[in-house]
C-alpha cells in the first residue's frame, strides 16, 4: 500500500458545496470521511460524488441501535459502496453480528465489495469520571476500551477505531488481521487543536495502525497538498 493511501481526510464540512471545494484542493487523496455533519447535511449525493471521483469512502455515521435497525441502516450503506463503516461496539454482540451479516449479504446481492465494518470503543471525549460515574462503567477506560475492540472482533467485525494511545496494545490483542484506525493523530509541525493525546503519524503506523484520519493539520494548512506531501514523505 502506499503511504498516502493510509491517511484518511475527514471531510468536516458542513454542506456538498464546501466538501467539494476540498475534494477539487486535494486530488491526491484517495481515503475521505464523511461523518454526521456532512452526510446529515447533504444526504447521500456527496457519496456518490466521491465514487464518481473513484475515492474510497470511510462512513463515520457510528450506528447505535437494536439489531433490526443497525442491519437495515448498514443495508443502506452497503448500497453506496463505501470501503469502512462505523458501529458502536456498545451496540453488542447480537446487532454487531446482524449489522455485519447484513451488509456483507447486501452487497452480494448488488455484486460489490461489503464495507468493513469498524467498532467504536469509547469516544475519546468520555473522560474516566464520565466512565465510572455516568455510565457506572466498573472498568479503566483502557480496560474498557479493550474489551469493546474484542467483542468487535469476535463478533465478526473487520475492526476498531482507536486512539494511537491504545494501539500498540490492541495490535498484540486483537492480531495483525485486525483493522486499526486512529484520528488523534499530529505532525510535529502542526497544532494539537483539541487532540490533547496526539502521537505523530509515524510514531502511530509504527504503533500498528493501518490507517489514520487526519484532518485539520492538513485541512486548514495554508497549503493543504503540501501539508499532505509532507507527511506522506515523513512515513514512507
Ligand atoms: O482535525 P482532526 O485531525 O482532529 O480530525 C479528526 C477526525 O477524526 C474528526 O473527523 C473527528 O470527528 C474524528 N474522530 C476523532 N476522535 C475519535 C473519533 C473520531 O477525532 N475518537
Amino acid at each position: 500500500m502506499l503511504p498516502s493511501d493510509r491517511i484518511i481526510v475527514p471531510l468536516d464540512v458542513p454542506n456538498e458545496t464546501a466538501a467539494i471545494a476540498l475534494l477539487d484542493q486535494l486530488p491526491q487523496v484517495s481515503f475521505w470521511k464523511v461523518g454526521l455533519e456532512l452526510f446529515v447535511g447533504s444526504g447521500g449525493q456527496i457519496l456518490e460524488t466521491l465514487k464518481q471521483r473513484q475515492k474510497r469512502i470511510f462512513l463515520d455515521l457510528k450506528f447505535h441501535d437494536i439489531p433490526n435497525t443497525m442491519a437495515g441502516a448498514c443495508r443502506s450503506a452497503a448500497r453506496y459502496g463505501v470501503d469502512l463503516l462505523t458501529v458502536h461496539a456498545a451496540a453488542g454482540r447480537i446487532a454487531l453480528q446482524t449489522a455485519q451479516t447484513a451488509a456483507t449479504e447486501e452487497a452480494g446481492t448488488i455484486g460489490i465489495a461489503p464495507p468493513r465494518l469498524i467498532g467504536i470503543t469509547v469516544l475519546t471525549s468520555l473522560t474516566a469520571q464520565a466512565l465510572a460515574f455516568e455510565l457506572k462503567i466498573p472498568l479503566e477506560l483502557t480496560d474498557y476500551a479493550l474489551q469493546m475492540a474484542l467483542l468487535a472482533k469476535e463478533s465478526g467485525l473487520a475492526g476498531a477505531v482507536c486512539s494511537p494511545q491504545e494501539v500498540a496494545q490492541l495490535r498484540e490483542i486483537c492480531g495483525k488481521d485486525f483493522l486499526l484506525v486512529c484520528p488523534g493523530v499530529r505532525p510535529t509541525w502542526a497544532a494539537k487543536g483539541d487532540q490533547q493525546r496526539a502521537m505523530t503519524p509515524a510514531a502511530a503506523l509504527q504503533a500498528g495502525a493501518d490507517y489514520l484520519v487526519i484532518g485539520r493539520p492538513i485541512t486548514t494548512a495554508a497549503d493543504p497538498a503540501d501539508a499532505f506531501r509532507q507527511i506522506c514523505v515523513e512515513i514512507q
